[in-house]
């Protein structure tokens, strides 16, 4: 049975941890008093977001991060470090996540995402850690029938294998727990992660060309490329284009904190929808990021991209109910932080 725990006695374990949502959701955790200790292999991030979050918690906080550099399908190494901290929790975010490497890569994907979710699971489990926030993502509910979606939705098939590892991870660690009920599985499901943090010191970095909208308006508004791409205008939408429910990395961060609060002490599975139940569409984004940076940003109308769906957004309202969790940002924020982000960082950590 999960203990109950002060924050300031229990240790966090987060993998990816120095990625996007994690190196945001990591300040948010050393704020609220946590232990917390981060695995990431840097394949997608970068060790200076681990300075920026020492930066932006000061002194004190950072007394209590711990970072190693190692792969999660490290097995020894993953047992080296459960030995040296006694981790209560793990937030799980390590893993691929470019939906279109994932067609071309369908080995490495399953094998790094599902795999290393087993090894980890595995060495968890021998250190008598059964509790884990799971990063997934709302991928899981594929083409919509109805909307907003809320977690009774049903999961229907994914496009992609990168949606799919995250379709299948929910399921392995149900059917985790469902063979020993001292688990304690919180779903976490993501819908579009934007922003950054408003001390512009941390934020997305995508290496070459990014693949997601507001990181390539980003790079448009700094004038490294030329034109916003819009995938589709003829989507049944009130202008065409795609809608999405975007949120704001740090009220998404601020979500993990408020789950493990939510998990403390409990046993079961859990899904909450994370978003801010309100949908916008490509040309609203635009418009938003163009107040933002103040100068109009150019934009281009090209044929839909494979895969992609019309319109997705959440009924976040379980997770306000159960967890006390709401997302406090609008669009215009989470534009106005990105640019932040963006203009005083153009090439990202690289300087
Ligand atoms: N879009 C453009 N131009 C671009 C990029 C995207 O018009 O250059 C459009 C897309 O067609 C879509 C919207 O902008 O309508 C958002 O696209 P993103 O690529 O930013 O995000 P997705 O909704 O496709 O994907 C995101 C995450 C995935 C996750 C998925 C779940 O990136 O990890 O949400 O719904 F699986």
């Amino acid at each position: 049975m999960a203990e109950a725990l002060d924050p300031k006695d229990t240790c966090v374990l987060v993998t990816g941890g120095a990625g996007f949502i994690g190196s945001h959701t990591v300040i948010e955790l050393l704020q609220a008093g946590y232990e917390v200790v981060v695995v990431d292999d840097l394949s997608n991030a970068s060790i200076i977001a681990l300075d920026r979050i020492r930066q932006i918690v000061g002194d004190e906080a950072a007394a209590r991060l711990t970072f190693y550099e190692d792969n999660i399908l490290d097995r020894d190494a993953m047992n080296r470090i459960f030995a040296a901290h006694a981790v209560d929790r793990v937030i799980h975010f390590a893993g691929f996540k470019a939906v279109g490497e994932s067609v071309k890569k369908p080995v490495e994907y399953y094998h790094n995402n599902i795999e290393g979710t087993l090894t980890l699971v595995d060495v968890m489990r021998q250190h008598g850690c059964k509790s884990i926030i799971f990063s997934s993502s709302s991928t899981v509910y594929g083409d919509p029938d109805k909307l907003p979606l809320t977690e009774e939705s049903p999961k229907k098939t994914c496009t992609n294998p990168y949606g799919w590892t995250k379709w299948m991870i929910e399921q392995i660690l149900t059917d985790i727990h469902a063979a020993d009920p001292e688990w304690d599985v919180v779903l976490l499901r993501y819908f579009n992660p934007i922003g950054a943090h408003p001390s512009g010191l941390i934020g997305e970095d995508p290496k070459g060309i990014p693949n997601n909208l507001v990181p390539y308006v980003a790079q448009v508004a700094v004038g490294k490329l030329p034109a916003v791409q819009v995938f589709g205008d003829d989507y049944p939408t009130p202008d065409g284009t795609g809608v999405r429910d975007y949120i704001h990395v740090v009220d998404l961060a601020k979500g993990h904190v408020s789950a493990l609060a939510w998990m403390n002490g409990k046993t079961g599975v859990e899904v909450f929808n994370l978003g801010t139940g309100t949908g916008s569409s490509v040309l609203d984004v635009i418009k938003a990021f163009s107040k933002a940076c103040d100068k109009e940003l150019p934009y281009v109308v090209k044929p839909r991209r494979g895969g992609d769906i019309a319109a997705n957004w959440c009924d976040a309202s379980k997770a306000e109910r159960e967890m006390g969790w709401k997302a406090q940002y609008d669009l215009d924020d989470m534009c106005r932080d990105s640019w932040n982000w963006q203009s005083h960082n153009p090439n990202g950590f690289e300087g």
